[in-house]
């Protein structure tokens, strides 16, 4: 029996699909504010106005990180035990937050189990050159103290970083035009009609002149409460729970309606990232010399809810359908904000029989159905066909202006009227020294004749 058993296990074994490589885009975790409305005078005084990440953002990282450890690491044993620079590669967009959550998250994966220095090196190579510089005493052979493990990570300039932060302009010309159009659809406008009373209701409690006030401006203080929540800021006292409960369900489909209502925005928007994104997965399925077994993006809330949109994992239309009680069309909806260190995972799969590569995506570490079937597997080829069909043309319909070739050519007039004025001066010269020719031959005649 036991026997069957462990032939059984072993066959499973033997079957097991393989993991190729898996990439990984989330969200920073907790910050600070952003936007000068609640609390504001308190916030900007003390520096805090700037989306800084956070103790609690940090811890949040730190344990998204040990989760990716005991995944990938301790039971798949898909990546290696220490940090191994040539198995992984890391972006992060250019604001500190996203960088501090990327470093977070990988002292979580890979915590305490940085280098070694070599035991024969001589201690004075050891330290830099500076007189008087010394380790601590306690620092043992770690590298680093506590064996901490340090890593790379990839920024573009925020101007160039379509890949990550296409949501916006100037990366995308266009977007600051959809974000205008967006907020003034029917789609807003029932929205906006179903909020109406929880807008009067919130504008009551904070004591805020109602005029005006949509549903873009109250998600702008659940931003700003989401901060004081998650890190231990005042709330307003006379806001009541029930209030902030309607006004949270309102905020969750806002960058929906605000950044992307129409898919031809989503597909367009997402297009570099897609591109990136297969450029990574063909390196690995060619067995590339510099293919890497684990691509991350730490980006944004903006970033996540466009790549959830063009998965069909959600959209501002199965969120508002949530919203207005409606039928949900898509099944597959996700119809909540993209919280702190949200984060969605695609792991690239050879099935061992045919070993054809699918994908599996894990949204907040669920597994989500994928490819417009009822299957969370979806074969590579399929996804890849499905995504290039879908993609738009960002260099058009963004509308990024190229710069101009300037050619300093000298337009057509004025070369013609220059050719025009040497014809004119040349003929001028001729006729004078004809003029002077005749003048000399008439004094010549003239002194002959005297
Ligand atoms: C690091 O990873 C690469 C690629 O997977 C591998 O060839 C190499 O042996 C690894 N290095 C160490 C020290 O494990
Ligand atoms: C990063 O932090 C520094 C120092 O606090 C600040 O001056 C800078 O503006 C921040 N940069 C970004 C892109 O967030
Ligand atoms: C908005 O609501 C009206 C009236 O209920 C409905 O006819 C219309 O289809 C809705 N529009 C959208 C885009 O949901
Ligand atoms: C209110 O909105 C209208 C239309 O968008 C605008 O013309 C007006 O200036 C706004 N008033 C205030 C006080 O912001
Ligand atoms: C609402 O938001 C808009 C755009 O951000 C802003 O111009 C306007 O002043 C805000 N209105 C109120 C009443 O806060
Ligand atoms: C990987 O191989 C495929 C087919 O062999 C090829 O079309 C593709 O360009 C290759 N990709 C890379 C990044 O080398
Ligand atoms: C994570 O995803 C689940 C759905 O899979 C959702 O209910 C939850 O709100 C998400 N959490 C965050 C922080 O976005
Ligand atoms: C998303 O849904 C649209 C419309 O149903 C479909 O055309 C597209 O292929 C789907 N894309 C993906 C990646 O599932
Ligand atoms: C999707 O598949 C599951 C199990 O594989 C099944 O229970 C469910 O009814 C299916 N749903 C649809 C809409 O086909």
């Amino acid at each position: 029996m036991l026997n069957i058993v462990l032939l059984v296990v072993l066959l499973v074994e033997l079957q097991a699909d393989k993991l190729i490589q898996i990439q990984a885009l989330w969200r920073h975790g907790a910050r600070t504010p952003i936007y000068c409305n609640w609390n504001c005078m308190y916030f900007r005084s003390h520096e805090m106005l700037e989306g800084y990440l956070t103790a609690t953002g940090m811890r949040q990282h730190y344990v998204l990180g040990q989760w990716m450890r005991k995944r990938y690491i301790e039971d798949n044993k898909f990546l290696s035990e220490t940090f191994n620079a040539s198995e992984i590669t890391i972006y992060a967009t250019d604001v500190n937050r996203t960088i501090m959550s990327a470093m977070s998250n990988f002292q979580g994966m890979y915590s305490n189990n940085g280098p070694d220095v070599p035991n024969n090196v001589e201690d004075s190579f050891l330290k830099p050159p500076n007189p008087n510089a010394e380790p601590d005493v306690d620092i043992g052979k770690s590298a680093l103290r506590f064996n901490i493990q340090v890593l790379p990570i990839h920024m573009r300039t925020a101007l160039t970083d379509i890949q990550l932060r296409a949501y916006g302009s100037p990366q995308c010309a266009q977007a600051a035009r959809f974000q205008i159009e967006n907020q003034h659809t029917d789609l807003v406008k029932n929205v906006s009609e179903k909020a109406h009373d929880t807008l009067i209701q919130f504008c009551n409690e904070m004591n805020i002149d109602p005029y005006n006030f949509t549903i873009f401006n109250m998600s702008e203080y659940m931003d700003t409460f989401y901060s004081s929540i998650y890190n231990d800021y005042p709330m307003p006292t006379n806001l009541k729970k029930e209030t902030y409960d309607k006004a949270d369900s309102t905020y969750s489909l806002t960058i929906a309606l605000k950044l992307y209502q129409t898919w031809k925005q989503i597909t367009t928007q997402s297009a570099p990232f897609f591109d990136q994104f297969f450029e990574y997965t063909e390196k690995a399925l060619n067995k590339s010399q510099t293919s890497f077994k684990y691509v991350v993006y730490s980006a944004h809330d903006v970033t996540v809810q466009l790549i959830a949109s063009a998965l069909n994992i959600t959209s501002a239309e199965c969120m508002a359908q949530v919203y207005l009680g409606q039928e949900v069309q898509n099944k597959n909806c996700i119809y909540t904000y993209p919280g702190f260190a949200s984060n969605i995972i695609w792991e690239l799969w050879q099935d061992d029989t045919n070993n054809e590569p699918y994908l599996k995506i894990l949204y907040n570490g669920t597994e989500m159905n994928l490819c417009n079937q009822n299957s969370t597997k979806c074969f590579y080829k399929h996804f890849k066909e499905l995504i290039n069909a879908q993609k738009g043309n960002f260099q058009n319909d963004c509308d990024i202006e190229i710069e101009p070739i300037i050619e300093y050519r000298v337009p057509i007039w004025m070369t013609t009227l220059t050719i025009i004025f040497i014809v004119i001066i040349v003929g001028f010269c001729f006729y004078g020294i004809y003029l002077y020719k005749q003048i000399r031959q008439d004094r010549t005649l003239l002194s002959q004749n005297l």
